[in-house]
C-alpha cells in the first residue's frame, strides 16, 4: 500500500516535483485533502520574504492530535503507536497503542486545563525521553498551548532565559532522567532556574527515578495525582475523551529554541498546519513508510528531529515510533543493535556522530544481533563523510538498505534536501535531490546565483551558498516575540530569499552536498551553538577578559570546540584555569558547550577596527600555519606568532 501523496518512481519524483513549482497551490491543496479539517482553508498560500509573511491554508481550523491520534482510531486503534525502550534493558518495554495515546493525551489535557492552562499560553517541558514527554506535548497542542521542549542537556541558566522569552507560565518536568549509567536530576535543575523568576505559576512533576525532590507548596505538582483526578472527571461509560481545541492554521505549534550566530539561542516558532503537512509528506516520501513498518528515530524529542520525526510526522502518517530513554554506549555499544534486533525495527534514523562513534567499537557489538529487519536508514544533523557512509551501509545496512541523508534545520520543520529511500538514487556523502516544493539556489557573496567554478572545485561542481527561493509549509513564522529578529536572520543576508548559513556544492545532475556553516554557528555532535553563545559563557568567568571561540574538525564529533583565551595574570595553574572555565560553561550553557580545547593568549588577532580575524584563529585551529592569508592589516601581527607556537 501507498499513502496518497507517496512518491513511489523516479518518474514520479520528477513529476511532482515539476507541478509543485509550476503550480505550489494546486499541488499542496491536493495533498493538504489527506488531513483531517474542523473548516477547509480559503487560500493556499499568501507569502512576501520581506516582512517575511508566509502563511499556508489561511482560513483552514483543524488540529494536529485529531490527525495524529483520533483520525486513526477506527482503523488501528489497537495497533502500536510509541514503543517505548528503557534506558535500563532489563526493564520492561512499554507498548503504547493509539487508543492508549489517546487517553493518555486527553487526560494530560485536562490535567493542563485543570491547572489554568488556556490556548496560546507557554509551558515549558523539560523531561527524558518517556512516552509522558510524547503526552505532555500532545496534551499542549490538544488545547492550543504553545510547547517550548528543552533538551535535558542544557543548564538552569539555559531554562531560565528561555522561561523568560517565551514568558512560560508551566513547566511539565521529571524528577530525574536515566542516560546511561547517569540520573539526571531535572527536578532540581528546574528549581535553581526558578530562582527569582516570577511568571511560573506550576511545575508538572513525572516521577521517574524517584529521586528526591522538594516539592514547593502552591506551586509543585505530582503528575500522576493530577492524571489520576483528570480520568475521574473526564471518564464516561470507560472512554475517556477531551475535545480538540479548534485551531487557526497558522496558530503557533510550538516554540524551539537554536542557536544562531549572536549571543543569544531564538525561539523559532512553527504553526499548525503547515508543520503537520510538512512532516507528515516528508516522513512518508523520505523514509518510504509502510503501514507496519517499526521506525527508529534515535534523536532526542529535545531537538527539532525529535518533534518532527519521533512524534508529529509519524504519529500523523499512523506509523508506530520506536523512542528510546538511553545512549548508544550503554550498557555496551551494541545498544542500537541490540533495539533494532529485539524490536524487528524497519527504519533507523541516526546521526553521523552516532554512526562514527559505534564505527570505532568495531564489529564486536554487531555479533549475534540480526539486523535484517532493516530496510532502511536514515542520517541527519551534519555533513556525514564518506568513510561513515560505507561503514553504515556495509555493516548495518548489509548493502540492501538506501541510506537517506536528510538535510534541514531546526528553521525548515523537517528534510528539505534528501534522497527519497530506494526511489531517488543516493550518493555517499551527498544529500542529493530537493523535495517537492523545495526550490534551493546557490548564491555568491553578493547574492548572484553561483556558476560552476571548474578551476576551485572540479569540473562543472557549482559551489555557494545555500538558499531556498519561495516558502514550504514547513517553514519557520516567526522568532518569538521578535519578528524583526527573524527577518534579520533569515532573510536579509540575501533578497527575497531564505538563507540557510549553509555552504553547499551542486553537480550536473543537480544533487547538492553540504559542506556545512558558512556562519559563526557550530555544529557539534550534532548539537547546534553559536560561537558568540561560548564565548560568552566562557567570559562570566571571572578570571577571563576576553575568548574568541571557533570550531575544527573532529573525528566523533564532527566540529569540536576550540576556545582561545586571555586569563588575567594573576593566575598561577593552566589546567585549574582551564577547569574553572569548564565549569562556568556547564553553568552558563550546558555539558554540551564545554570546549574540547582550551589555549591561553596574550592577545588576539584584531583588525584595526577591533574585530577579531576569525578566519586566522579557524586556520590554526585546524592545524594549518602556513597559508594564513593577508595579516598585515592586523593591529599586532606580533600575536599570530604567539598562538601559532602555543597551538594545542
Ligand atoms: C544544521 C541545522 C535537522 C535536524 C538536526 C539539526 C546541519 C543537518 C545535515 C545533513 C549536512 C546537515 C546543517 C544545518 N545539517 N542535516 N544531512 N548534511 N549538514 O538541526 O540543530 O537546526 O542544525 O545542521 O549545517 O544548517 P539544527
Amino acid at each position: 500500500m501507498s499513502y496518497p501523496f507517496q512518491i513511489t518512481s523516479l518518474e514520479q519524483y520528477h513529476k511532482d516535483y515539476k507541478k509543485s513549482v509550476d503550480d505550489p497551490e494546486a499541488f499542496w491543496s491536493g495533498v493538504a485533502e489527506n488531513f483531517q479539517w474542523k473548516k477547509k482553508w480559503d487560500k493556499v498560500l499568501e507569502w512576501n520574504f520581506k516582512e517575511p509573511k508566509v502563511e499556508w491554508f489561511r482560513g483552514g481550523k483543524m488540529n494536529i492530535t485529531e490527525n495524529c491520534i483520533d483520525r486513526h482510531l477506527s482503523t488501528m486503534g489497537d495497533k502500536p503507536a510509541i514503543i517505548w525502550e528503557p534506558n535500563n534493558p532489563e526493564e520492561r518495554t512499554r507498548v503504547v497503542t493509539y487508543n492508549r495515546l489517546h487517553k493518555r493525551v486527553c487526560q494530560f489535557a485536562q490535567v493542563l486545563k485543570n491547572n489554568g492552562v488556556k490556548k496560546g499560553d507557554r509551558v515549558c517541558i523539560y523531561m527524558g525521553m518517556v512516552p509522558e514527554l510524547a503526552y505532555a506535548v500532545l496534551g499542549c497542542a490538544r488545547i492550543g498551548a504553545i510547547h517550548s521542549v528543552i533538551f535535558g542537556g542544557f543548564s538552569a541558566q539555559s531554562i531560565a532565559d528561555r522561561l523568560d522569552d517565551a514568558q512560560a507560565e508551566y513547566i511539565i518536568t521529571c524528577d530525574g532522567a536515566y542516560r546511561g549509567s547517569k540520573d539526571i536530576p531535572l527536578k532540581s535543575v528546574i528549581d535553581d532556574a526558578l530562582i527569582g523568576n516570577k511568571t511560573v505559576k506550576r511545575v508538572i512533576v513525572y516521577t521517574r527515578t524517584r529521586t528526591p525532590v522538594s516539592m514547593l507548596k502552591g506551586r509543585d505538582v505530582w503528575w500522576e495525582d493530577e492524571m489520576e483526578h483528570a480520568e475521574s472527571q473526564i471518564e464516561k461509560e470507560g472512554v475517556v475523551s477531551f475535545p480538540a481545541e479548534e485551531m487557526d492554521a497558522e496558530d503557533p505549534l510550538f516554540i524551539l529554541y537554536t542557536s544562531g550566530s549572536t549571543g543569544k539561542p531564538k525561539g523559532v516558532v512553527h504553526s499548525c498546519a503547515g508543520y503537520m503537512v510538512w512532516t507528515t509528506y516528508s516522513f512518508v516520501n523520505v523514509f518510504q513508510y509502510n503501514p507496519g513498518d517499526i521506525h527508529f528515530c534515535t534523536a532526542d524529542i529535545g531537538w527539532i528531529t525529535g518533534h518532527s520525526y519521533i512524534v508529529y510526522g509519524p504519529l500523523s502518517t499512523g506509523a508506530t515510533s520506536l523512542m528510546f530513554e538511553g545512549i548508544p554506549t550503554w550498557p555496551d555499544a551494541g545498544r542500537f543493535w541490540e533495539i533494532v534486533d529485539k524490536h524487528k525495527v524497519n527504519i533507523l534514523y541516526t546521526a553521523p556522530t552516532a554512526i562514527r562513534s559505534l564505527m570505532g567499537f568495531g564489529l564486536e557489538p554487531l555479533k549475534g544481533k540480526d539486523l535484517s529487519s532493516l530496510k532502511i536508514l536514515g542520517t541527519v544533523g551534519e555533513p556525514i563523510n564518506e568513510e561513515a557512509w560505507h561503514w553504515y551501509d556495509e555493516n548495518i545496512g548489509k548493502k540492501k538498505c538506501p541510506v537517506v541523508d536528510t538535510w534541514w534545520q531546526t528553521e525548515t520543520g523537517g528534510a528539505l534536501i534528501s534522497n527519497l529511500a530506494g526511489v531517488t538514487p543516493s550518493k555517499p556523502s551527498w544529500a542529493t535531490l530537493p523535495l517537492p516544493g523545495i526550490q534551493p539556489v546557490l548564491v555568491d557573496e553578493n547574492g548572484k546565483e553561483a556558476s560552476p567554478n571548474p578551476a576551485e572545485v572540479g569540473a562543472l561542481i557549482t559551489a555557494g551558498n545555500l538558499c531556498i527561493k519561495a516558502p514550504w509549509p514547513g517553514i519557520l513564522r516567526t522568532t518569538w516575540g521578535d519578528h524583526e529578529r527573524c527577518r534579520l536572520n533569515y532573510f536579509t543576508a540575501y533578497e527575497n530569499l531564505y538563507f540557510t548559513g549553509d555552504g553547499a556544492l551542486k553537480d550536473e545532475q543537480g544533487n547538492y552536498r553540504i559542506t556545512g556553516r558558512v556562519d559563526d554557528v557550530l555544529n557539534v555532535s550534532g548539537h547546534r551553538l553559536g560561537t558568540a553563545e561560548v564565548e560568552n559563557a566562557i567570559n562570566m568567568h571571572a578570571g577571563v577578559v576576553e575568548s574568541a571561540v571557533v570550531g575544527y574538525p573532529h573525528d566523533i564529533k564532527g566540529q569540536g570546540i576550540y576556545a582561545y583565551v586571555i586569563f588575567n595574570s594573576k593566575h598561577v595553574d593552566d589546567e585549574l584555569a582551564k577547569k574553572d572555565i569548564l565549569q562556568t560553561v556547564t553553568r552558563i550553557i550546558g555539558a554540551i558547550a564545554r570546549p574540547d580545547k582550551i589555549q591561553f593568549v596574550s592577545g588576539l588577532p584584531k583588525t584595526r577596527s577591533g574585530k577579531i580575524m576569525r578566519r586566522i584563529l579557524r586556520k590554526i585551529a585546524e592545524g594549518e600555519t602556513e597559508n594564513l592569508g593577508d595579516i598585515s592589516t592586523l593591529l599586532d601581527p606580533g600575536v599570530v606568532e604567539e598562538i601559532k607556537n602555543g597551538k594545542l
